[in-house]
């Protein structure tokens, strides 16, 4: 069966105390309330990731790089690779997220490079796909995330598409409190599906964990988390609060 995650996309947010302070709180939370069968994963920025592995030795959470370079390797001054990523047991990395594409250029051919380099090193990547709201109101929305999907993802073979989480994120609902229903999540979460489906198979769709982003909070996770296809969130504003974090995390 496929794994329920909760994920938390820190984005580029908190100094250095503030975020010691912050998985401290989620470890207290996740004390209390500890979720039963979901999968924590924290995705800090990349200075934090070494701080994240301490804690993630004393408490059950899973870690995940914001993003990773298109190389390899050399000379790249100011980038990470997938191997550095990798030699620091972390275990996911978001690729194609809406920021980046937006504001850093990020191609389909760069994305499914950073696929391939994650792959290559056994971590796992958190593809995310998502329209715009004009997509939306031109009833696009559909063609826009089978083509993001085709282009970075749908050359892989079955064994590497297998280690793939897809986050389906509207860009009109990121930061913006507007969340998708749970209906229009549920519709695309089951539309990515069937797309699996046809260029895999049925096995390997039902076992493709779909996350949901865009203002998911402690209040609406519960509605969209109980949708067929729906398989936890990718959460950022509601991420930096301990207590709403886990509380998420405890929706399903
Ligand atoms: P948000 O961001 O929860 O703040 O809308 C989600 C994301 O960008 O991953």
């Amino acid at each position: 069966m496929r794994s329920k995650i909760v994920a938390g996309n820190w984005k580029m947010n908190l100094d250095f105390e503030k975020a010691d302070d912050l998985l401290f709180q989620i470890g207290e939370e996740l004390e209390k309330n500890t979720p039963q069968n979901v999968e924590i994963v924290i995705c800090p920025p990349a200075l934090y990731l070494e701080l994240a592995t301490d804690f993630a030795d004393e408490i059950e959470f899973k870690i995940g790089a914001q993003n990773i370079s298109q190389h390899t390797g050399g000379a790249y001054t100011g980038e990470i690779s997938a191997q550095m990523i990798s030699s620091m047991d972390i275990d996911y990395c978001i690729i194609g997220h809406s920021e980046r594409r937006k504001y850093f250029n990020e191609t389909s051919e760069e994305l499914s490079q950073k696929v391939a380099n994650l792959l290559e090193f056994g971590v796992q990547p958190i593809f995310c796909v998502g329209e715009q709201l004009e997509d939306r109101d031109a009833n696009q929305h559909f063609d826009i995330v089978k083509s993001q999907l085709k282009e970075g993802l749908f050359h892989l073979s079955s064994s590497e598409f297998s280690n793939i989480v897809v986050a389906y994120e509207p860009v009109w609902a990121i930061g913006t409190g507007r969340t998708a229903s749970p209906e229009q999540a549920q519709e695309m979460h089951a539309f990515i599906r069937t797309l699996i489906t046809e260029n895999y198979s049925l096995d390997i769709a039902n076992e493709t964990s779909i996350l949901y982003g865009g203002s998911c909070n402690a209040k609406n996770a519960k509605e969209l988390f109980s949708q067929q296809d729906v398989d936890g969130g990718l959460i950022g504003g509601a991420s930096l609060v301990a207590k709403d974090f886990i509380a998420i995390a405890n929706s399903f």
